[in-house]
């Protein structure tokens, strides 16, 4: 009935102002940095849910900061989804969020998990581990992010460059715990132990240790759950004698971080942006929007993949995501001094 009856008055609305002014009514503007299986079928099931369109413009999170940034007032652009907390803040520092209040957010979505005025939410939580090969190292070297210093590691570990906003976001958080100072000690002897100079992503990473080119690898566990799950069977198997280390478990826990999205500033379809989030935030939503990147799902009780919680629990990092932001521009000029490319 409910259905009926907004379909009934978007159709005299439509008649009235043309179809052009009724449809807004109807419609939410997307812009996403995520592209995975079940992002489509998510966007479908909120429009059956709601009878809200679906606009979805996709590309990488700093392609989609800067088109917000030049299109300014006049984007059309709703809600921007993007991965990291780092780009959340980037997002954020150019003033493209909108603060908003919503309890059914606020309810579902950890504190720790969304920004503090409303700014952006996480919607999936990814964990940045070491993947380890115990045929060259006992596991046991590398239980923290701080043993990847250790001199017993020397050439065997192996990183993505510094410019990634997944190392930038790992970074903050040690300069959160520990100070810029610890920070930058752990950044100078994590370049001195790699096993070769930064270059390709996670993947890449995980692979070079499979290989033997190192004995460890930092990477978010997304990416080793992809290679585990893959259709090729030699990727597979290489993959079961890695081992995933939860680092710093008998202390601040494992460093996370979000996928997240945010109502823009000038959102011209502003109550269809936070209805969107609030569906996100919804048990069903949560399932795909983790599935289809083994993620892990924000909202307590729903469950990721059997692959994902085959990797076992694991306790987190409790800092605020929002922070991982801040420390960035700090982050930087650390990993430039220590040389970490
Ligand atoms: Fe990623």
């Amino acid at each position: 009935m409910g259905r009926f009856w907004r379909s009934g008055v978007a159709a005299v609305l439509a008649a009235v102002l043309g179809a052009g002014a009724a449809l807004a009514d109807g419609v939410v503007n997307v812009y996403s940095s995520r592209h995975y299986k079940y992002d489509d079928q998510l966007f479908s099931e909120f429009t059956a849910e709601t009878g809200i369109e679906v606009k979805l413009l996709q590309g990488s999170g700093p392609e989609l900061l800067a088109r917000m940034q030049a299109e300014s007032a006049n984007s059309p652009a709703d809600v921007f989804i993007t991965v990291d907390a780092g780009m959340l803040w980037r997002a954020e520092e150019a003033g493209l969020f909108q603060p908003i209040r919503s309890s059914v957010l606020e309810e579902r979505i950890p504190e720790s998990l969304r920004h503090p005025d409303g700014l952006w939410f996480g919607f999936s939580k990814r964990a940045r581990v070491l993947i380890v090969d115990p045929a060259q190292i006992d596991p046991a070297l590398v239980q923290r992010y701080e043993d990847l210093t250790r001199p017993e590691l020397k050439g065997k570990v192996c990183v993505r460059s510094s410019s990634a906003i997944y190392n930038l976001s790992l970074l903050g958080s040690i300069i959160a715990n520990d100070g810029a100072e610890a920070a930058e000690a752990w950044a100078k002897g994590v370049v001195a132990n790699m096993g070769r100079p930064p270059e390709g992503g996670d993947i890449e990473q995980i692979r070079a240790v499979a290989v033997g080119q190192c004995a460890v690898a930092i990477a978010n566990t997304y990416y080793y759950v992809r290679l585990l799950t893959s259709n090729d069977a030699d990727e597979v198997a290489a993959m079961k004698k890695l081992q995933v280390v939860f680092p710093n478990q008998g202390d601040r826990g494992t460093h996370v971080n979000v996928s997240g999205a945010g109502v823009v500033a000038h959102a011209p379809n502003r109550d269809n942006a936070v209805k969107l989030l609030e569906f996100l935030a919804s048990d069903e939503a949560q399932v795909y929007f983790a599935q289809g990147n083994n993620e892990y799902p924000v909202v307590e009780g729903v469950a990721p993949t059997a692959a994902v919680v085959a990797l076992g629990q694991f306790k987190e990092d409790p800092i605020n995501v929002a922070q991982l932001g801040e420390n960035q521009p700090e982050a930087q000029k650390i990993f430039d001094r220590a040389g970490w490319k």
